[in-house]
């Protein structure tokens, strides 16, 4: 019962920043479950990559180049999606940046708006085409990557910590505006992953370890770690889960 539940086939996909990190490994995961895969990225090689992977496997994928920040790319990634497999049942709107770290008065206007429009504006601009293709299509569940700098800050990166905030004001606006109209919308709220944002820490001893010793368990996560979470609130398994957010954090946001 509940394996037929975790099954995306005949379901259509849509996954923002789906070539690297959580993306991908979400992506793959979907693919996996029988998924048709729509992967939204900056980076067309990788997105490719990843689009021939869940190929090889026996899945369907396809890859479009998209910048989140700009309104009619993600139009055109919707339209993409719903002209290639006939819809959209979920969308993991997943795309993110960092800004350089920094006090809040050293950062710059520039990285105030480069971070707010891909990390927030981005998420908006992908929910207001995600939802109007979800209504054509009788329903369809929603899954916006916050983090844990959207439940607390963390320091030295306040233009995301801002963004983080708003997406999670954002999913639960949005989740209460189509309740009764079959789409749910839900966050997850990671703490660190090993993936290409955060490698500049990782690779620093000093800051590497600042950062571990956030984390409860003294580890960063995996990708793939993140992409179960993501598959269950896509899924029938979660129906009544709405306007939540998840932390996927090891703890670190429990004390
Ligand atoms: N890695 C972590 O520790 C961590 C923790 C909490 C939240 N997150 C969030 O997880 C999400 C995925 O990040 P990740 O850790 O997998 O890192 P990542 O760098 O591997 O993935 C980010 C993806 O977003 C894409 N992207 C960036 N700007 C874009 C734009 N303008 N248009 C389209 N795509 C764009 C990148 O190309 C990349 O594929 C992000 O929203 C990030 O903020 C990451």
């Amino acid at each position: 019962m509940a394996q037929a539940k975790f099954d995306f086939t005949g379901r259509t996909v849509l996954i923002t920043g789906g070539s690297t990190g959580i993306g991908r490994a979400t992506a793959l995961a979907f693919g996996e479950a029988g998924a048709s895969v729509v992967i939204g990225s900056r980076d067309r090689d990788a997105g490719e990559q990843v689009a021939q992977e869940i190929e090889r496997a026996g899945g369907k994928a396809s890859h479009l180049r998209v910048d989140v920040s700009k309104d009619d790319d993600v139009r055109g990634l919707v339209e993409h999606a719903v002209a290639t497999f006939g819809g959209l049942d979920v969308a993991f709107n997943n795309a993110g940046t960092l800004p350089p770290t920094g006090s809040l008065t050293d950062q710059t206007v520039e990285d105030w708006h480069r971070t707010l429009a891909v990390d927030l504006t981005g998420v908006f601009y992908s929910l207001r085409h995600e939802i109007r293709a979800m209504l054509d299509n009788g329903g369809g569940s929603i899954i916006n990557t916050a983090s844990v700098a959207g439940l607390i800050a963390d320091p030295g990166m306040s233009p995301y910590v801002a963004a983080k905030h708003g997406v999670i004001g954002l999913t639960k606006a949005a989740a209460l505006d189509y309740a009764t109209q079959g789409i749910r919308v839900n966050a997850i709220a990671p703490g660190l992953v090993r993936t290409p944002m955060i490698d500049g820490w990782m690779n620093d001893p000093e800051m590497r370890d600042t950062v571990l010793g956030y984390s409860p368990q003294q580890r960063v996560s995996e990708p793939e770690e993140i992409a179960g979470l993501v598959l269950f609130l896509a899924s029938d398994l979660s129906p009544f889960v709405n306007g939540a957010v998840y932390p996927i954090d090891g703890g670190q946001t429990a004390h």
